[in-house]
């Protein structure tokens, strides 16, 4: 859950014709949920076997210095290219997506998972490329890898995993992440993979910034080809993006990395 929305960007945001498109689709959810749950279960599994596996490139290593001492970083190539293609030839198709279920996080998600579930996120044995990066990703290899990265003294653990993508009219509200509050977990990061996406301004790029309008940004990512925004969920920050413009989108991975002592304890 988010926190420290404003009223008054709400307000501005939420006007015109695509938001009331998208309000339109949030009162239609049940039905459109039926029918991409119908889709899914029609759906037969790809047949396919991973031969490469799934590298995260050097660049994260090279990343670590500005991460360390601004809290974020931006990152381009992040995934091995030949994996990235595969991912890209492989994108799940939108039924296997929930539609958005409120204003201020208005696109679509799918295959969610946190720490808590023994289970692997729904429906993803049916999408063997996008298992083989979700495999990756609670390796015990990355998992050392963001040990390193963040150079705490302290062991990271997987925490949460969640596809969305976006269309016409999407944003999400500048906010905090609820989680930020806790205070049993004192470190907990987001990588959100670009895997895909039209680029440039108003396109979906996850943005950080001093203040929950928008006024003072930080960093609006507008590369959103295999590219990668990593960002300190405690930081003092807020994050989201406008209204994606006509025409565009983008696809992407987000998964969190949180205090391996905390999730031993609470799971
Ligand atoms: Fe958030």
């Amino acid at each position: 859950m988010g926190t420290g929305f404003s009223g008054q960007y709400l307000k501005k945001n939420s006007r015109g014709l695509q938001q009331l498109k998208l309000r339109l689709m949030i009162k239609l959810l049940p039905a459109i949920q039926r029918w991409r749950n119908f889709r899914r279960k029609l759906a037969k599994p790809k047949k396919m076997a991973i031969t490469l596996p799934c590298q995260i490139t050097d660049n994260l290593e090279g990343a670590a210095e500005h991460f360390q001492k601004h809290g974020w970083v931006f990152l381009e190539n992040i995934i091995e290219p030949s994996f990235h293609q595969l991912l890209l030839k492989n994108w799940p198709k939108k039924y296997y997506f929930n539609p958005p279920r409120k204003m201020t996080k208005s696109y679509n998600t799918g295959f969610n998972w946190t720490f808590h579930q023994e289970t692997l996120p729904e429906n993803i044995e049916k999408n063997p490329v996008l298992l083989a990066f979700f495999n990756y990703l609670r390796s015990p290899e990355m998992a050392g890898r963001i040990n390193k990265f963040t150079n705490r003294n302290k062991d990271f653990s997987f925490y949460s995993f969640i596809l969305n993508s976006t269309y016409t009219g999407s944003q999400v509200a500048p906010h905090k992440d609820g989680i930020a509050e806790d205070h049993r977990l004192t470190d907990i990061i987001n990588l959100v993979f670009f895997v895909n996406g039209k680029g440039g301004k108003k396109s979906g790029g996850l943005m950080i910034a001093k203040d929950n309008e928008l006024n003072d940004v930080i960093f609006e990512p507008q590369n959103l080809f295999n590219s990668c925004l990593i960002y300190d969920i405690k930081a003092d920050f807020y994050h989201g993006f406008p209204p994606v413009a006509p025409g565009k989108f983008r696809w992407a991975i987000n998964s969190q990395f949180g205090e391996k002592e905390f999730i031993d304890l609470t799971k």
